[in-house]
């Protein structure tokens, strides 16, 4: 059994909504390809069938919305961007190949960035998204407005889809941060070496490397 010091990174609440963050993107990213491009119309039986895909999507959509929403008012403030990030950025090439750049806080400058892009991203969905919902809302507006709604909603997701790609390829990259979010902790080992200053402010303890 491993005798290594844990931290609590979420709690159980936070990892809760953080899956069902994570299961609404899957359904409605599935679910906008299928409506999106005629190759992937089958991908509407992801709801029973394409009706009730059409149906469900934008519900599904605002749910996911609400769920970002409690995760942005708890994160916004460990997501500022400071100069230890920018350092972090421009040598995202030493990260890569294992060297650990900056006096990182709870999250690393790629963490961040994508955080601030997920930010965008779903605002700008949901605001397209209300404007293109039949039958509902879209009546009230004007067609160039339309048009210009389904242009920003397309461009917004597949920006997001991206992004998220990023964050699951990162999270499983990065040994022990999907333990993070399936069991909510994560070893001394890993806080000290990928974000020595939050390990600091929760340990009290000095996150400097060993001289060697
Ligand atoms: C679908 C598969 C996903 C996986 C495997 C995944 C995995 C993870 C993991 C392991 C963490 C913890 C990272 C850390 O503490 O260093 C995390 C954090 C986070 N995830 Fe996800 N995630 C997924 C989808 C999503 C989606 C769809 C969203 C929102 C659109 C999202 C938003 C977040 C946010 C906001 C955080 C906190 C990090 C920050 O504030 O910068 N995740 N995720």
């Amino acid at each position: 059994m491993s005798r290594e010091k844990l931290i609590v990174r979420y709690n159980a609440a936070e990892r809760i909504n953080h899956w069902l963050v994570a299961l609404c993107f899957v359904l409605l990213a599935l679910s906008g390809l299928a409506l999106f491009y005629p190759a992937f119309f089958w991908l509407t039986g992801i709801f029973g069938t394409p009706q009730l895909a059409r149906i469900i999507h934008p519900f599904v959509g605002v749910l996911m919305f609400v769920g970002f929403l409690r995760q942005f008012f708890r994160y916004w403030h460990h997501n500022l961007i400071n100069a230890e990030d920018i350092k972090w950025m421009k040598s995202v090439g030493s990260v890569l190949r294992g060297y650990e750049v900056g006096d990182i806080g709870k999250y690393n400058g790629g963490q961040k960035g994508l955080f601030w892009l997920m930010c965008v991203c779903l605002l700008a969905l949901l605001a397209s998204g209300i404007v293109i919902w039949r039958p509902y809302f879209s009546p009230s507006f004007p067609i160039p407005l339309i048009r210009v709604a389904l242009l920003t909603h397309a461009v917004a997701a597949v920006l997001l889809i991206a992004g998220i790609i990023v964050h699951i390829y990162a999270a499983i990259w990065v040994k022990g941060t999907i333990r993070a979010m399936v069991e909510g902790v994560v070893t001394y080992g890993w806080a000290k070496k990928h974000h020595p200053r939050w390990f600091r402010e929760m340990t009290g303890q000095s996150g400097a490397k060993e001289p060697r």
